[in-house]
């Protein structure tokens, strides 16, 4: 018989609404709670606001039924076992993260609490949140005995956050607490047992009852550095190969290559060696920033962040100098861009290369068509049409006219597009790729002049630059 438990998930972003439905599927009960009514009304109604995978089928079979959604937090708190905290954690004065929406979670908490309940941080939190949320909950006089504070950090991507959050590398629990050990071990029993892989209708991924995930007892305050480190680890993967990408531009070798031997060794891996125009996302740059600042608060000397973080912009930078080389002056220009969201398979777009890099380009003076599978109703809020930026259908209607193409968005329907085709519309046949979807041979044998991140350009654009 399954063993199902009363959660309560506060925050209906993308890792409290992923991990409501998941829990769900887990064979749990679920409340989540949000202080947006219409979030709350539009989840109710089958709207899952967010792109993503599995994301509409999960909700479907589960809201209104094994997931209820409310704005009430106190009646969520009294009936449940275990609350996950799952609000954000923005980027505040200075990169320092801004925790205030924990707070007033963890107060509303306190107030509605009147039988033992497991506090879990999901949301990543800087080292020590979890003494401060015990602090919050002691000072609105709650008992010691009626409470537990749990560190259990969310490392799913977005585009494949549901098949990351059942199907993880590992699952963290940080706790010095026996009962709330306890209580975690059994939230999340049917993954690491290795029966859910075993159910019919489980979502896919790499797990398998032969292959259940880890399930890691920390400290807390080992399993909010843990959540903190991996994100600034991998971001500083992606920093490094761009920092080599551009040793490789000035040595006239190839980035892709490099990086295929250094992954081969099992000690580095291939993956989040990719180059390109620098991460983006809700996560690497407030996580990058907020580590950064709790080292520093804590007196250790950890400058190696401030060059990840320096690589990173700089990597725009770099990008729209090659734009520049490419078309020798920007100002009047008709440039394609291909890609809004930070990566391909979202229609996230914070903190978002591909934005930044159009507004840099609007400030340059250039006029832009643009299109991306799924962003571009969020793009248009904060980079709203106009007689310079236009919203097209698909990237046949971007190339149109072009001077220049732009691949600033790794979707995979960016990877094989009918090139004979692109390039019997564009103007001039130029693409510049900042996430090297294409090989450069394949790229001139279709007349195109390719420019590319970290790889020679082709023959002709050398001349070009060069002149
Ligand atoms: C990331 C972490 O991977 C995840 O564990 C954490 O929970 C949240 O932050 P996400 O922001 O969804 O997830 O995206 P991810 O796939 O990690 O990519 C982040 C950024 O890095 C994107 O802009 C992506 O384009 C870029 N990236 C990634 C590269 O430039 N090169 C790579 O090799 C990998």
């Amino acid at each position: 018989m399954k063993d199902t438990i009363q959660i309560a998930v506060v925050g209906s972003g993308y890792v409290g609404l992923v991990a409501a439905v998941c829990f769900a599927e887990m064979g749990h009960s679920v409340v989540c709670v949000d202080n947006d009514q219409r979030k709350v009304d539009a989840l109710r109604s089958g709207d899952s606001l967010i792109h993503e995978n599995h994301l509409p089928e999960l909700l479907e079979r589960y809201r209104n039924s094994k997931v209820r959604f409310t704005s009430d937090l106190g009646e969520a708190t009294r009936e449940a076992e275990a609350i996950f905290i799952a609000v954000g954690t923005p980027q505040g004065d200075s990169g320092k993260a801004d925790l205030s929406y924990v707070e007033a979670v963890a107060n509303e908490i306190a107030r509605s609490l009147t039988s033992y309940k497991v506090i879990v941080e999901k949301s990543t939190v800087p080292v020590y949140t979890n003494e401060w949320i015990r602090r919050v909950m002691e000072r609105n006089g709650v008992s010691q005995r009626l409470f537990d504070v749990v560190s259990n950090p969310e490392f799913l991507r977005e585009g494949t956050a549901i098949s990351d959050f059942l199907h993880p590398d590992r699952i963290v629990v940080g706790t010095d607490s026996e009962p709330a050990r306890a209580l975690l071990a059994r939230i999340y029993e049917p993954l690491t047992n290795g029966s859910y892989y075993e159910q019919d209708d489980s979502i896919d991924g790499f797990r398998s009852s032969a292959a259940p995930p880890p399930l890691l007892f920390t400290s807390t305050k080992s399993a909010e550095i843990i959540k903190h480190a991996s994100n600034a680890f991998l971001a500083l993967k992606i920093s490094f190969i761009n920092a080599v990408s551009n040793l490789c531009e000035a040595a006239d070798a190839d980035v892709e290559q490099v990086a295929r031997g250094m992954g081969l060794d099992s000690r580095i891996g291939p993956r989040f060696l990719r180059p390109g125009i620098g991460y983006g996302g809700s996560c690497f740059p407030k996580d990058v920033a907020a580590f950064r600042v709790v080292a520093e608060q804590l007196g250790v000397d950890f400058a190696l962040l401030t060059e990840v973080e320096n690589i990173n912009a700089d990597q725009k930078k770099r990008f729209l100098n090659k734009v520049r080389s490419a078309l020798w002056t920007l100002r009047g220009k008709k440039i394609g861009v291909l890609g809004l969201s930070f990566k391909g398979g979202t229609d996230d777009i914070r903190e978002s290369p591909a934005i930044e890099l159009v507004e840099m380009l609007l400030a340059e003076g250039c006029s832009i068509n643009a299109f991306d599978p799924a962003a571009m109703a969020r793009a248009e809020l904060v980079l709203p049409p106009g007689s310079n930026l236009r919203y097209m259908p698909d990237a046949y209607a971007v190339a149109h006219n072009a001077e220049a193409l732009l691949i600033l968005t790794d979707w995979e329907e960016f990877s094989h597009l009918d090139l004979h085709r692109l390039n019997g519309l564009m103007r001039y046949p130029i693409v510049v790729d900042g996430r090297n979807l294409y090989d450069p041979d394949v790229m001139s044998q279709n007349g195109f002049t390719y420019f590319s991140v970290g790889r020679p350009a082709t023959q002709h654009v050398h001349e070009l630059t060069t002149a």
